[in-house]
């Protein structure tokens, strides 16, 4: 996938429009992981170096168009600017005669960052007028928020209608690292799918159904799986509404490689605490009121084999309740195969990322790990995405 890239700009003395995904996860107004502010850092550093002004965009949360005082970005404008070593000048609002001014008034090497852009309902409308307005702050567009490159709104597709847009560094990053697993991907191929939801997922489990080898299911959504082939899954969650397109796509499965695998055993409990009495049964015999909590050992220790002997490996969605140790050993098992296989291994997907921090793992341990949950689910459906698709050469 050929884009336009910011290495090949003259920025100097321009002001840029950079929209960066800084959505991290606040508790009490404060920043419990800088990772992707972290990862929004080194397009900042690049546009600062080369002589720019530097206006950013973002959102926190799901505001819903409305001022939201707990998502107001000001906690991350602080945790940024201590990271970067550099003053950002963290307005209240986003567009209006205030910001018209400072705007004004900035000089290369300056940083303004805009209030929660979602605090505005023409964001996610894509608002044309909103979209322009944003524009005429600067010369180029910068689309570095990978992590919503799959949201149509004025900030991430609209803005690029009107100045021209490139790819910032992480999205250059996270495409250059995805694409492969589009085009032409060393084989064996293998999924691991997990989490509680399936809607996420068909795109991508229907895109590799003819390309991969191996599709492993664990989590909620195997659940839904299981009792599509007719298992009793007590009370277990599962999604009820999906059971015919879990049939649909196991027949599809069936049709081609054969390739998509369920738990054979799993870990089953009464209630989710970090106490629980726990059982380790095959799916055959689970039995009353049981929940499922985790894959098996058996299970996971074949998954884990999978992966090791994979060339190209996908993980999104952990394998059951990691936030509880009696749930945590499948994703475990998952994230150790994931960090010792020979394969190029991508991790995405927030739950994951925060189940191999907690196992122990570092970035360094994987090939890659996206910053984008529901964006790299999307790309790897094979859908053009709204956020980069005015990158595009
Ligand atoms: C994310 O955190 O995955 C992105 O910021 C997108 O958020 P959204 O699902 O609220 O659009």
């Amino acid at each position: 996938m050929a884009i336009r890239q910011i290495d090949k700009l003259d920025f100097k003395d321009k002001r840029i429009l950079l929209r960066l995904e800084l959505n991290v996860p606040l508790k009490d107004g404060k920043v419990q992981d800088t990772t992707r502010i972290e990862q929004a850092l080194p397009t900042v550093k690049f546009l600062l170096k080369g002589g720019a002004s530097v206006i950013i965009v973002a959102h926190a949360g799901r505001p819903n168009g409305n001022v939201v005082e707990e998502l107001r970005l000001t906690e991350i404008a602080k945790e940024m600017e201590k990271l970067l070593g550099h003053k950002i000048k963290k307005l209240d609002e986003a567009i209006g005669k205030k910001v018209e001014k400072e705007i004004e008034k900035m000089k290369p090497g300056e940083i303004i960052m805009l209030e929660n852009i979602r605090f505005y309902p023409e964001e996610e409308a894509n608002d044309i007028k909103f979209s322009k307005t944003l524009a005429s702050y600067a010369d180029y567009f910068v689309m570095d928020a990978f992590g919503t490159t799959h949201r149509a709104h004025a900030s991430t597709h609209g803005v690029a209608e009107y100045i021209p847009a490139y790819a910032g560094i992480l999205v250059s990053k996270e495409i250059h690292a995805l694409s492969p697993l589009l085009e032409q991907p060393r084989r064996p191929i293998t999924l691991v799918l997990g989490g509680a939801k399936i809607w996420s997922k068909i795109g991508i489990i229907k895109n590799f159904i003819a390309k991969a080898d191996h599709i492993l299911l664990g989590g909620g959504i195997a659940n839904t799986f299981l009792y599509a082939q007719g298992h009793y899954v007590g009370e277990s969650l599962f999604e009820k509404d999906k059971v015919d397109i879990a049939r649909e796509i196991m027949l599809d499965c069936e049709k081609n490689h054969d390739q998509l695998h369920l738990p054979e055993d799993v870990i089953v409990a009464d209630e989710m605490s970090d106490d629980a009495k726990t059982l380790n049964v095959p799916v055959t015999d689970i039995e009353g009121d049981a929940k499922i909590f985790d894959i098996g050992p058996r299970t996971a220790e074949k998954y884990a084999q999978i992966i090791k002997n994979s060339q190209t490996i996908f993980w999104n969605g952990p394998m059951g309740l990691y936030e509880h140790p009696p749930f945590k050993k499948g994703s475990e098992t998952i994230a150790k195969a994931m960090a010792e296989t020979y394969g190029t291994a991508i991790v995405g997907g927030g739950d994951s990322v925060d189940c191999i921090k907690r196992c122990g793992y570092k970035r360094e341990d994987f090939t890659h790990i996206s910053t984008g949950g529901g964006a790299s689910l999307e790309f790897l459906a094979g859908t053009m995405l709204p956020g980069i698709e005015p990158l595009l050469k």
